[in-house]
């Protein structure tokens, strides 16, 4: 990454590109926020994006793509099979990761079906540092069970360790002395570790754990839709790595895993997903299941375009330049928030700020969605659209109580290159209000409640009339501003 001092000392995240397209957004009167809100079910997923100021639900297909990524989409192959497109994006996932193997796939989720249906066999345990929503609804779709072993540090909120992904070696050894290694579908590894705050693995961890694996006969899959961040927080964090180029790092890091995944919507700042695999055998046995769930192994459900743009976006993920904007604004976004005394987890990590609304909103019970309950109030609050991460993201037990989270985060995403600094410091401003106004949040019960991901669906209602008192405590404390 560029190191640019500032006069002030001041450690300002600079962006290393600049904007040539642009889209309006809509900041609509606190008023009508809370009309959306209403009609969107207390849901953030069920807003319409016309009445969203910043869309910060996700970095996930949302990202801003650089003009060679436009222009590259225009040398698209629309062939059924056989495309030069198909052929162009394999040479680059050979070239950046040195595995032999390419199998495309419409987005991350279906590389996890895949993965899962070739993996995973009824009554096997998948292990791994963290799961994602969509990764162990296939593996238990497939009758398998999930695992999750990270330190005890991963969990802390308040934490300066560096890795807080990192795999516990001594609960792996355990688990797989306890499971029996016949019993062990694979051992994962997820990249930014998504649901604890986009936190990074260490290569360290990653070589042990591969070392353990590789001598046990366990599978290792890696789940690499954010490798950007973790490939800058390496760079930044491991004194090791600090001369490295990226894509070194990117090789040893594939050289350790047997089977890696993503979701193109992340890595690769475009729209798709694939799996790359060494072993020959596997490889023919997930590609019968590409024509059957994907489409023809050319493309694999991709739009060709789509599969250019990713392309030339991977060979950008080995630039520091492009790869450090997400954590940088990360960073300041969350710094801005401590500044205000808002609890965030931390160190800052990729993806996005994850506010802690364990303790935002501790006067809410878990069975009443503190972290649900604070994204639909930073929306009032904002117009900033934001995501539940914590019970409502779970999926309920099968007795029908509440699954109750490890942590409740409301999860604001950075997507890469689309924000400004201005709009992530409006972001930090509305929230901090909300702060100090936290104790007239309430709580949410659902009115849908879908079985499978209910997230995504789900309707909600408050507990009382939160949401309207939150808006006129905003048009007294803001006046006439919007
Ligand atoms: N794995 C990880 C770590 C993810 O973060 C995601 C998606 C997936 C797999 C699935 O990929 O969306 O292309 O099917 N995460 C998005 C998010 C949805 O908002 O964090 P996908």
């Amino acid at each position: 990454m560029s190191n640019v001092k500032f006069l002030s000392g001041e450690n300002v995240p600079l962006e290393m590109h600049k904007v040539r397209m642009v889209q309006k957004v809509n900041l609509l009167p606190v008023e009508d926020r809370l009309s959306s809100m209403t009609e969107a079910g207390y849901n953030t997923f069920l807003l319409r994006n016309r009445d969203v100021f910043m869309d910060m639900l996700t970095d996930s297909g949302v990202n801003a793509m650089s003009q060679e990524q436009y222009a590259a989409m225009m040398q698209a192959d629309d062939s059924y099979a056989g495309s030069e497109t198909y052929y162009r994006l394999e040479k680059v996932l050979q070239d950046i990761f040195g595995m032999k193997y390419f199998l495309p796939a419409h987005q991350g989720r279906a590389c996890e079906n895949i993965v899962a249906q070739t993996l995973v066999k009824p009554g096997t345990v998948a292990i791994m540092n963290y799961h994602f929503t969509t990764t162990k609804a296939h593996i238990t779709i497939n009758g398998g069970s999930v695992e999750e072993i990270l330190y005890d540090e991963g969990f802390k909120i308040k934490s300066d360790a560096p890795f807080k992904g990192d795999i516990d070696i001594d609960k792996l050894k355990e688990s797989i002395k306890r499971n029996g290694r016949e019993n062990v579908a694979f051992v994962r590894i997820e990249a930014g570790t998504n649901l604890i705050g986009g936190q990074p693995v260490s290569m360290a961890n990653m070589r042990e754990v591969s070392k353990i694996c590789r001598a046990e006969g366990i599978k290792l899959v890696y789940d690499a839709s954010l490798l950007g961040d973790n490939l800058y927080f390496i760079k930044k964090r491991d004194p090791q790595y600090k001369e490295s180029k990226i894509i070194d790092i990117t090789r040893e890091i594939a050289s350790l895993m047997d089977v890696i995944y993503f979701s193109a919507r992340k890595l690769g700042s475009a729209r798709g997903g694939g799996i790359l695999v060494s072993d020959e055998k596997l490889f023919l046995e997930m590609r019968e299941l590409v024509p059957l769930y994907e489409g023809f192994l050319t493309y694999g459900g991709m739009s060709v375009r789509e599969m250019e743009a990713l392309a030339v976006g991977l060979r950008e993920t080995m630039d520091m330049d492009v790869i450090s904007q997400t954590p940088i604004i990360v960073e300041a976004l969350c710094n801005e928030l401590i500044k205000n005394g808002v609890p965030v987890v931390t160190p800052p990590g990729g993806l996005g700020c994850h506010v802690d609304a364990m303790e935002f909103c501790s006067h809410i019970p878990q069975v009443e969605y503190p972290a649900g309950a604070l994204a639909a109030a930073i929306f009032i609050a904002s117009g900033v659209r934001c995501m539940e991460r914590g019970t409502m993201s779970e999926q309920r037990n099968e007795d029908g109580s509440e699954r109750l989270a490890e942590m409740e985060l409301a999860r604001i995403a950075v997507p890469r290159r689309v924000f400004t600094l201005s709009q992530v410091k409006y972001t930090a401003d509305r929230i901090s209000w909300l702060y100090q106004h936290r104790k007239m949040i309430g709580g949410l019960k659902f009115v849908e409640e879908p079985k499978v991901l209910r997230f995504f669906f789900g309707r909600l209602e408050p507990l009382s009339n939160w949401p309207q008192e939150l808006a006129k405590q905003f048009r007294k404390d803001f006046g006439e501003s919007l």
